[in-house]
């Protein structure tokens, strides 16, 4: 069965093998970049690639609000509904950097962004009966989160704050999993490997802490698409939702990851952060 799928941050690495993957499989996608004439490109290599021509891009940058109001804009009046969302961009900035709207970037283009995005597409989604993918890192076992100093104003470390906004890509999956059970929506969130794409340059740092996890060699962005794919099309999967994913399999996340009230606190303040109420 052919699905409606819209992926973020498909102009590079596992985005865009997920992409690719998905296309090859007759799927139609929608590409969601903040570079348009990037996400053109890759949409040309996906029709070479695949000859799906049912590939569009959409501009959309995670760290600005407005950009993603208008996405969701977008693509609700082209579509009647959404079978998965793989909320995917992201990465981690070595300088703490403010988004569009005053945001810390990590949290806003990780996090903030996607949490807007989904809740947007809420009606499509629900017609869908989707699946939302959230690509989450191990990077989230690191994680300690300050609610006081969400945008690290009082200190900023690349690490902290990136492993902070990967603990709230399953914090979210997990919410949505529990709040829209009863619309038919399941959701999940994965660690897809360490993967070698242009998420590691200039971040020498992190890369020496990866090490230490004790993993040797990187895999391609093609075999870190895997696990997206799988979730993304898989059947009968929807037992597991609210899940966390390796390897497409279920995972442990860190203990962190079941503090209920940290995770009602996120949503509570991302409700209040994109002045959704
Ligand atoms: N690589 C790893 O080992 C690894 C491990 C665990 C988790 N992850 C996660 O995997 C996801 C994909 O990363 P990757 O490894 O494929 O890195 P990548 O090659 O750097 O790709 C990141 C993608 O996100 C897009 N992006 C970044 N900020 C954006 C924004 N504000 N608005 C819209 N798009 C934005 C980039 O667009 P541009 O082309 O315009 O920059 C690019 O398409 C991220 O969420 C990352 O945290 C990666």
């Amino acid at each position: 069965l052919h699905k409606t799928i819209v992926i973020t941050g498909t102009t590079s690495g596992i985005g865009t093998q997920t992409a690719i993957a998905l296309a090859g499989e007759g799927h139609t996608i929608y590409m969601l970049v903040r570079n348009v004439a990037k996400g053109e490109r890759e949409k040309r290599n996906i029709l070479v690639q695949t000859r799906n021509a049912n590939v569009h891009v959409v501009e959309c940058d995670l760290a600005n609000l407005s950009s993603v109001h208008k996405a969701a804009d977008e693509l609700k009046a082209k579509l009647g509904s959404i079978n998965v969302l793989i909320n995917n961009a992201g990465g981690i900035f070595q300088q703490r950097g403010l988004s569009k709207d005053g945001f810390e970037m990590t949290f806003a283009a990780n996090h903030l962004g996607h949490f807007l995005l989904t809740l947007s597409l809420m009606p499509l989604l629900e017609k869908g009966q989707a699946r939302i993918i959230n690509i989450s890192s191990e990077a989230h076992k690191a994680a300690k989160v300050d609610f006081d100093d969400l945008q690290s104003e009082k200190s900023y470390k690349s690490i902290k704050a990136y492993g902070a906004a990967k603990l709230f890509n399953i914090y979210f999956a997990q919410s949505l999993a529990e709040k829209y059970a009863d619309k038919g929506i399941t959701a999940y969130s994965l660690h897809p490997g360490v993967v070698d794409t242009r998420f590691w340059i200039d971040y020498k740092g992190f890369f020496k802490f990866l090490l230490k996890l004790g993993r040797r060699f990187m895999v391609t962005a093609k075999q870190g698409a895997e696990t997206p794919v799988y979730l993304a099309t898989q059947p009968g999967i929807e037992n597991l939702s609210g899940l966390y994913f390796k390897n497409k399999e279920v995972a442990k996340p860190a203990a962190i990851a079941h503090d209920a009230q940290a995770r009602e606190k996120l949503w509570a303040i991302s409700e209040q952060l994109v002045n959704l109420h």
